[in-house]
């Protein structure tokens, strides 16, 4: 059994935790930034990674006195390379190669979408390759085929909002405060899903893509409209986001070979009627459904220990050279998707 230390720092969550590659958790701590960025009504960059900067390595030596070990005891240290804030990123991963350099441990530079694409098989010891993951949150709306460590083949990506980030902009146009999905979908309850026509944008398209910007907008007409109940706009809105998610996914699944196992992640994955529909999903196409702990769906830093305990496995590291990458995509391979930023 080896333990390695995780770091994430990509956003606006500082993160470290301790994790054996026999899946347990050693220690781990979460620092939000969410009252730090509130006043601006998102996340900005600079004050990210200062606070990176500032909460980092006491977190460090916290999490490592939790769990009752010395540095030496690691086997390797593993921060989130990119994608993400440059600058926070930076915090991140060179407190990793230092500690790494001074320890005399390798270097584990993980792509934070790994890190999500893996932390299931951290829950779950029966999860096996390939499993299809729908990765839904603020920042990521995709869905990959994955297929073992490093081998990750991206089947749908967003051209413009991530879902977390629909349900964001809805909550903001009904005036309900951010982070907006649980307090949308607490609204969704009293409404009637079909009372407003909304579009589904790409339902029927042969590509398996998302796209919520035209959502958004219609969300926002029908709320200038004065014509419509809140709950009824909420309801509706989850209703069309939700019949684009499984249209979508649909299309992916029929595109790729079989697999047995479906996976959500991200911070949507916490929405009851979105779970409670992938779940039908997933059972009528006679796949297991996996839902991990929400701790481990949203960001953190056990899913970076983690996916640095299966490289590790599989006989990998990174040099100390490594650069921190604003952009990194999971499939190499995957074709620019027209209009698609950080995103892809
Ligand atoms: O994974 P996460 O904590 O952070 C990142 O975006 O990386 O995801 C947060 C996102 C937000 O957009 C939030 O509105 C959404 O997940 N979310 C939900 C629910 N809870 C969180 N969306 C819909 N229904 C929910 N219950
Ligand atoms: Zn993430």
């Amino acid at each position: 059994m080896a333990v390695v230390l995780g770091i994430e720092s990509s956003c606006d969550e500082t993160a470290v935790a301790l994790v054996t590659t026999d899946r347990q958790i050693l220690a781990q701590r979460i620092a939000s930034q969410d009252e730090a960025h509130a006043p601006y009504g998102g996340v900005v960059p600079e004050i990210a990674a200062r606070a990176h900067a500032e909460r980092l390595a006491p977190m460090i030596e916290t999490v490592m006195a939790d769990a009752g070990l010395g540095y030496r005891d690691l086997a390797a240290v593993a921060a989130t390379a990119g994608p993400g804030l440059i600058g926070g990123v930076m915090v991140g991963l060179v407190s990793a190669k230092a500690l790494a350099m001074a320890a005399g441990k390798p270097l584990l530079a993980i792509n934070h979408l790994e890190g999500h694409a893996l932390s299931p098989r951290l829950a779950d010891s029966d999860l096996e390759f390939p499993y299809a993951l729908l990765l839904v949150s603020g920042g990521h709306c995709q869905i990959l085929r994955v297929e073992g460590v490093g081998q990750y083949r991206r089947l749908a990506t967003t051209i413009d909002d991530a879902l977390g980030e629909a349900f964001d902009k809805t909550a903001k146009i009904l005036g309900l405060g951010y982070p907006g999905g649980p307090a949308v979908e607490r609204l969704a309850r009293e409404g009637d899903p079909m009372a407003v026509p909304l579009p589904r944008p790409l339902v029927g398209s042969g590509e398996p893509h998302f796209s919520f910007a035209g959502l958004k907008s219609a969300v926002l007409r029908a709320k200038d409209s004065g014509r419509h109940s809140d709950a009824d706009i909420a309801a509706g809105f989850q209703q069309a986001a939700l019949d684009c998610v499984l249209d979508r996914l649909q299309v992916a699944l029929d595109n790729s070979a079989a697999m047995p196992s479906l996976v959500v992640a991200g911070g949507v994955a916490a929405n009851q009627a979105i779970r409670a529909a992938l779940e039908e999903f997933a059972a009528a196409r006679g796949m297991h459904f996996v839902a991990p702990p929400l701790a481990l769906c949203t960001d953190n830093a056990a899913m970076i220990g983690w996916a640095g305990c299966e490289r590790l496995e599989s006989g990998q590291d990174d040099p100390l050279d490594f650069q921190a990458r604003p952009r990194w995509p999971l499939d190499p391979e995957a074709e620019p998707v027209r209009g698609a930023g950080y995103k892809a």
